[in-house]
């Protein structure tokens, strides 16, 4: 069906599955491939890593290293993972830390780490809940510049299932999407977008500012206010709660910090 485009039957034919069985892990990952076409989110972070060559990476949430092989050699990489088990082959200049997050900042300065090389490039893709993808964001902020990129993964989950904040089947993306709204909510001078890219949608955020405090100072409020936010808002207003950038490498460009 998606090999001749026909998105809608196979809408239909998700639907169908999941009145038979609405935790088909199969089904949830038929719905992101309907609703995510073009290129993946390695794909785009292999061309961001090709045109910004950043002089300095963070990645929170490493695994098996897959994205961070996508560096380039010539970049200084920070990897912040509790359980890795890095199989890749990474070229770049990598250090790994088998902390959370959490520990990472709380132990050590970010900019050190680095080498002092300008952290360039974020990808936030560890814990899927979004009161730590919002903890990971104010940490790596305090070490941007005005040219900082931030991808924060799984901000487009197809289904509520695949969105829920206890993991139900393989395909998971937690909550990490009220990243988005809250983000547009309370940062109005960042720039904030989703790329619908499989498997689960890339945050893009620029305009970063390190001397902003307003996430950090109104921390649990916005958290609790965004936990209120229900799934079911973004069947009626997924564009305004996620507003979807194209999938297309000149509409990404077109965003990137000149
Ligand atoms: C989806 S995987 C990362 C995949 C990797 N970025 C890639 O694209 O190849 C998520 C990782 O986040 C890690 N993780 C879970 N909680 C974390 C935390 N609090 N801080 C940092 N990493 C965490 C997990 O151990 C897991 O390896």
């Amino acid at each position: 069906m998606l090999a001749r485009d026909d998105r809608a039957a196979a809408r239909a034919a998700c639907e169908a599955m999941f009145a038979l069985n609405g935790a088909y892990n199969q089904a949830h990952m038929l719905m992101a491939r309907v609703m995510m076409p073009g290129k993946n989110y390695a794909a785009i972070l292999s061309r961001l890593h090709q045109h910004l060559q950043p002089a300095g990476y963070a990645e929170i949430g490493v695994a098996t290293g897959a994205s961070m092989a996508l560096a380039g050699a010539e970049t200084r990489c920070v990897g912040i993972d509790p359980c890795p088990r890095v199989t890749a082959n990474i070229a770049a200049r990598a250090r790994l830390y088998p902390l959370t997050s959490d520990d990472f900042f709380a132990r050590y300065n970010l900019a050190e780490e680095l080498s002092g090389e300008r952290l360039d490039l974020a990808f936030i893709d560890g814990l899927h809940l979004f009161e730590q993808a919002l903890k990971d964001f104010i940490n790596l902020e305090k070490h941007s510049h005005p040219g900082t990129v931030v991808m924060i993964h799984d901000c487009y989950p197809p289904t509520e299932l695949s969105a829920a904040r206890d993991r139900v089947m393989a395909y998971w993306a937690g909550d990490v999407w009220r990243m988005i709204p809250l983000l547009i909510k309370y940062r109005p001078d960042l720039d904030v977008k989703v790329i619908p890219a499989l498997p689960s949608g890339l945050g893009l955020v620029t305009g970063l500012d390190a001397g902003s405090s307003v996430l950090e100072e109104r921390f649990d409020d916005i958290v609790a206010e965004f936990m209120a936010l229900d799934y079911s808002q973004l069947d009626e207003r997924r564009e305004e709660l996620l507003p979807a950038l194209a999938n297309d490498w000149q509409a990404i460009l077109e965003r990137l910090p000149g």
